[in-house]
């Protein structure tokens, strides 16, 4: 019977628009996918979008969209971004399709059946950036993921009784496979033995989600909702027999690959909801580093981002995804700059399989007539040939075993190391020498000499194909082999080639990359970033002629580019307290829509902290952060500054969404 493979992405946010971050999973859940499928595997290589919560409400909210049509929009350019990449996915699932709405209800209801779920009221701090409900933390704390302020939620909710699963998730990360790397698996085994707390399982102030069947006042909680993705898409909860028929093939998931973001609420709630609902659990959770630039983490938030169109632009997806798989060593951190991609580009592909692949198969174009010569049998004279044979017999193994554990790195060093035996082998055997002699012995040593090196490239192809699916093509193409979706990587042996073959045409595959592409995608990126900045102009200069003269000279006055730049955002205030020991300060925590900023503002002789609460403000949401009596203020409230030094707050006299900008 043919061995099933089901692995996963996780389904990507909509509140932020695809980048070389999400790539990353991306890719290699693709080469994973793309490597079950060579080796004979009946493969289904799911991702999505996570469409709801109270993240993308916002987000929506402070775009001037409907929630369904902000991630609608988004949605498709992941879903294009992958199109346009060649990403070998078997489905796309959308939480905000029926298929899923309905099958997580069924969910929620199978769980609620066994008992799992009840009803109470939550009263703690909540992060809407991660869908966190962050345990033991106070007003003003920050999200122990990201560093957010938290806010406060107090809810009626349902309940799910995750305390009733700490033992049995124990017993499960007792299995060194099931969540790896193994940093990982002990950082949850100490999680988890530290106590689980139950989890509130629904939301009732805001209704962008799944309402709870039977109660829908109550939307179902993002996560929940969103993990459920991985069953609802292969067909659970559905009456459809052939639905049915693929959820019992496919599941349990082989692997949920991750960011190591997210390892909580996949190593933790994942297989508890699964557990109350009497389903089988996944095999593994492997969860990668994350991709930095500029040392940080890449993110929207940090506007850090580089986009995936650039790279492809430039270089081609074959360049980012070699890069990607063999720069960062999976499980780690690992840093992202256009320099060492082009560097890797040039001294891998370009130096390295390229010009392996150019020049073995120009030399049997141009001494054998395009057709794949016999090599030498007597073993004698073929001792050198006899070490790539043998090297690259050691490299199918040892890629499969490295590829195989995620140590994509370590295995594309390994199949590299390959491709620089046989350039070695070359320049000592100079078959550009042998080629000038006529008589028999140099041909015999050529045809040996090429062969070789053309099995030890044939080899080195098939390995990565599942890494660079195009260029890998294109060489095996070459070759004059067909189709390379067709090899079993299983079968792959020495000794395969098979003499007489005719080549096909033969072109460079990696032309070298010279300084210049490194210009230009940073050129593209900066463009990029201008042109969201000039978005935000045309408003702003119809915004001008309207403002009040202002008693400015001509050497202090400001462009209109200079004005865009200042970010204005309208914000609700949350949390107003004194600053100890401070007769001017408040600590304010002001939702701007798309999270909520500590700010410390010098109005506490103006305004008594409870009267702020739940009053529109403006503020400057771009100021870089500072200290204030050791508290840092992520931006300023605009006011007026009277006489006196007494402060007034601006305000609307309409009503004006959060989030909305001022320009
Ligand atoms: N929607 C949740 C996942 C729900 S799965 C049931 C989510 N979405 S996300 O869009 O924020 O992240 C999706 C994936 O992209 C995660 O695996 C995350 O780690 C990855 N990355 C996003 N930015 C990244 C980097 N800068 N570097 C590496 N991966 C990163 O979380």
């Amino acid at each position: 019977m043919t061995r099933k493979f089901y692995i996963t992405t996780p389904i990507y946010y909509v509140n932020a628009r695809p980048h070389i971050g999400h790539a990353y999973t991306t890719i290699a859940c693709d080469t994973v996918a793309r490597r079950q499928r060579m080796l004979g595997a009946d493969t289904f290589f799911l991702t999505g979008t996570d469409e709801h919560g109270q993240k993308i409400e916002r987000a929506a909210q402070a775009a001037g969209k409907t929630p369904q049509q902000y991630a609608d929009e988004i949605s498709a350019e992941f879903r294009n971004l992958w199109k346009r990449m060649g990403i070998s996915n078997d489905d796309f699932i959308r939480t905000t399709e029926d298929r899923h709405k309905k099958r997580v209800q069924i969910l929620f209801g199978q769980i609620r059946d066994n008992g799992y779920i009840y009803k109470g009221t939550y009263t703690g701090q909540y992060c809407v950036s991660d869908e966190l409900y962050v345990d033991g933390a106070q007003p003003g704390d920050p999200c122990p993921t990201c560093g957010r302020i938290t806010e406060t939620v107090h809810e009626d909710n349902y309940f799910f009784k995750l305390s009733a699963f700490q033992d049995k998730l124990l017993e499960l990360y007792a299995n060194p496979d099931f969540i790896r790397p193994e940093t990982r698996r002990n950082e949850v085994i100490s999680f988890v033995r530290s106590g689980l707390r139950d989890l509130s399982i629904s939301r009732s102030t805001f209704s962008w989600g799944i309402p709870v069947p039977d109660d829908p006042k109550h939307v179902i909680y993002v996560w929940l909702d969103a993990l459920a993705n991985y069953i609802t898409a292969i067909g659970y909860g559905s009456s459809h027999a052939g639905a049915q028929e693929a959820f019992r093939k496919y599941w349990p998931a082989d692997v949920h690959m991750i960011g190591k973001e997210i390892v909580r609420f996949h190593c933790v709630y994942w297989p508890a909801f699964l557990l109350a609902a009497g389903l089988p659990l996944p095999k593994a959770i492997v969860a990668h580093g994350w991709l930095l630039f500029e040392e940080n983490k890449m993110s929207k938030s940090r506007g850090n981002i580089v986009r995936t169109e650039t790279i492809l632009d430039v270089l081609g997806a074959d360049a980012l995804r070699y890069f990607l798989l063999r720069e960062v060593v999976f499980g780690q951190d690992g840093s992202f700059s256009f320099d060492a991609l082009v560097q890797r580009y040039n001294s891998d592909l370009a130096n390295g399989l390229g010009n392996l692949a150019s020049r073995t198969l120009t030399m049997i174009n141009r001494y054998f007539k395009g057709q794949l010569p016999t090599p030498l049998q007597k073993a004698a004279k073929m001792s050198a040939g006899d070490a790539i044979a043998s090297a690259a017999r050691k490299t199918i193994q040892e890629f499969g075993d490295l590829f195989d554990q995620f140590q994509f790195s370590r295995a594309l060093e390994s199949a590299w190391g390959l491709v620089a035996a046989v350039d070695k082998y070359i320049v000592e055997n100079e078959p550009w020498s042998l080629g000038e002699k006529q008589d028999e012995e140099s041909r015999s040593r050529l045809a040996t000499v090429l062969y070789t090196s053309a099995e030890a490239l044939r080899i080195a192809t098939a390995l990565a194909h599942p890494v660079m699916p195009d260029a890998t093509a294109k060489i095996w193409a070459q070759m004059g082999l067909g189709d390379i979706k067709k090899v079993a990587l299983q079968d792959l042996a020495w000794g395969q080639l098979r003499p007489g073959t005719k080549l096909g045409d033969v072109s460079p595959v990696f032309p070298r990359a010279d300084k210049s592409a490194i210009e230009r995608m940073q050129q593209m990126e900066n463009q990029e970033r201008s042109a969201a900045v000039e978005e935000q102009k045309p408003a702003a200069q119809a915004a001008a002629p309207n403002a009040a003269p202002a008693p400015v000279t001509a050497d202090s006055r400001i462009t209109i580019d200079d004005f865009a730049r200042v970010e204005l955002r309208v914000g609700v205030i949350k949390v107003a307290e004194r600053v100890p020991k401070s007769d001017k300060l408040l600590r304010l925590e002001i939702d701007i829509g798309t999270e909520v900023r500590q700010v410390v503002a010098g109005i506490a002789e103006a305004y008594a902290p409870e009267s702020l609460i739940g009053r529109k403000v403006v503020i400057v949401a771009n100021l870089a952060p500072r200290k204030l009596r050791g508290l840092e203020s992520n931006g300023m409230i605009v006011a007026a500054s009277l006489e006196g030094g007494r402060s007034v707050l601006a305000g609307f006299l309409e009503d004006v969404p959060v989030g909305a900008r001022l320009k």
